[in-house]
């Protein structure tokens, strides 16, 4: 649809015209995020925020259960992770997950029919193990998603097998003069940049070194290839497209190295990466033995998590929205490990600044 009118207007107009017709409308809007001057800031067309902000809406709190009453255990015979809730709290939970994976499907989804404690059907056990990842996440991960946290509705958002998962991609089979490690290809995994498009593999489900610039002058001080630049680069434009933010949402680009000068977001970052890598290890890999075909990619590997299955665009998934507090069945009990340290600076990095020692 085109609202200039071209029809009347003076040549140099038109001219103007035709060639701003490539830009967005309405025009973005500027967010400054660092101290002035340091050009970072954020850039937000609002008609598309707007729009992110509707898809991106919880559904309303189901009323909460009226308190005490009899234990599941006292009832039920097969509930091996959720055994430290009342019946009524029980009830509401699975009245929940049918509304958040499969309101179409109901609760056979996951249920033999008028077997409710049979396990002879792969959806129960993998949601058995999803009931684990999440409690773990909400009573573990605090250093990631706070006290936000997760519900399935985070990831599912009334699907079976939420809408943004990716497997290992062996790619499209081109000669590697053209694309050399799957470069040079429009992938919507690294926001359509000319990177390699499978950064999920080596940083999301491998712990492979994301961190590749020198502390010191070529060649010693950095061993790190431009290739393996490339990766972090893709990863880094997953990070980027999946939050909805720019670079310097984390990074002051100024220093893409320095902790210090970055904003805290992106140590928030560094846990989420550790975090869906323990989610995907953990998880998600252990229940490929029960998982059908159909739920698998071409190499045999299992729909994976990355940083866009529960963000999908926003810079906190929901918008921040608070759906944890309602459902504090979700909530606990902590059973994680505790997570790696956090990112402290190692004295090579902190001497960044400091000029070079004169060699004796
Ligand atoms: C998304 C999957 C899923 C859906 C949908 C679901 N459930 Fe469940 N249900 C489970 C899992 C997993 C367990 C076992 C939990 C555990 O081991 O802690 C379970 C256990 C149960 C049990 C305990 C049975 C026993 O004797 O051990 C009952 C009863 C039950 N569900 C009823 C329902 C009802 C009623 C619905 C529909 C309103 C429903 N479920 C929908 C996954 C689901
Ligand atoms: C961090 C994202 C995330 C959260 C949170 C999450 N899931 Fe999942 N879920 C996945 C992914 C990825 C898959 C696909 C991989 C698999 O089947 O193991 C999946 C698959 C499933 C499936 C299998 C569906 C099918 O058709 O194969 C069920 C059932 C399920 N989840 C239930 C749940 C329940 C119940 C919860 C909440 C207790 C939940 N999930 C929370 C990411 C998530
Ligand atoms: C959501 C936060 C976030 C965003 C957005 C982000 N990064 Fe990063 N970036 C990180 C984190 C965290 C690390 C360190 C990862 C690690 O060590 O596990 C990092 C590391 C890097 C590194 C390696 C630094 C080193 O010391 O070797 C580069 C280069 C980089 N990012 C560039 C970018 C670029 C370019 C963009 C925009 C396309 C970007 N980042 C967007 C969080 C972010
Ligand atoms: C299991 C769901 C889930 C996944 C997967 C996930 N996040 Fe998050 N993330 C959250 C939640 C929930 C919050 C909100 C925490 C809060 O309210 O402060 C959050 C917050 C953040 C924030 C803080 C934003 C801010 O403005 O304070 C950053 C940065 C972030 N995530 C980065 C990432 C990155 C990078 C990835 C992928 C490596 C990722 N997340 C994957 C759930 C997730």
């Amino acid at each position: 649809m085109s609202i200039l009118k071209l029809t009347s207007v003076p040549v140099a107009v038109a001219v103007a015209s035709v060639v701003l017709i490539g830009c967005e409308r309405p025009p973005p809007e500027t967010v400054q995020l660092g101290y002035r001057g340091l050009a970072m800031e954020h850039v937000q067309n609002p008609r598309d925020l707007a729009r992110s902000y509707a898809a991106n809406q919880p559904p309303e709190a189901i009323p909460a259960a009226a308190p005490g009453g009899p234990m599941v255990t006292d009832v039920y015979q097969n509930v091996q992770v959720l055994n430290d809730l009342t019946m009524a709290d029980f009830t509401r939970l699975m009245v929940a997950v049918t509304l958040w994976v499969s309101p179409e499907e109901g609760c056979n989804y996951c249920h033999v029919p008028g077997d409710f404690a049979s396990d002879d059907i792969y959806t129960k056990v993998v949601s058995r193990r999803m009931f684990q990842m999440t409690r773990d996440t909400n009573a573990g991960w605090k250093d990631h998603v706070a006290d936000t946290g997760v519900t399935c509705y985070t990831c599912h958002r009334g699907n079976p097998v939420p809408e943004y998962v990716w497997v290992t991609d062996p790619g499209p089979k081109l000669p590697s003069a053209v694309a050399p490690t799957g470069q040079n290809i429009a992938a919507s995994s690294v926001a359509y940049s000319s990177l390699p498009f499978d950064p999920f593999t080596p940083f999301l489900d491998q712990a492979n070194e994301i961190r590749v610039i020198g502390d010191s002058a070529l060649p010693s001080g950095n061993l790190a290839s431009t290739k393996q630049a490339e990766w972090t680069y893709g990863l880094m434009m997953h990070l980027s497209d999946a939050l909805g933010v720019n670079c310097t949402y984390c990074h002051n680009s100024r220093s893409f190295f320095a902790w210090d000068q970055s904003t805290p977001q992106r140590t928030t970052a560094w846990y989420a990466i550790r975090h869906v890598r323990e989610m995907n290890q953990d998880y998600i890999w252990p229940l490929n033995d029960v998982l059908p075909e159909s739920r698998k990619g071409p190499l045999g590997d299992p729909y994976r998590i990355a940083c866009f299955t529960c963000h999908q665009g926003a810079y906190k998934p929901l918008y921040g929205a608070q759906m944890l507090k309602d459902y504090p069945a979700l909530a606990g009990p902590a059973q994680a490990a505790a997570p790696e340290a956090a990112p402290v600076e190692p004295a090579a990095e902190a001497s960044e600044d400091a000029a070079p020692a004169t060699a004796l």
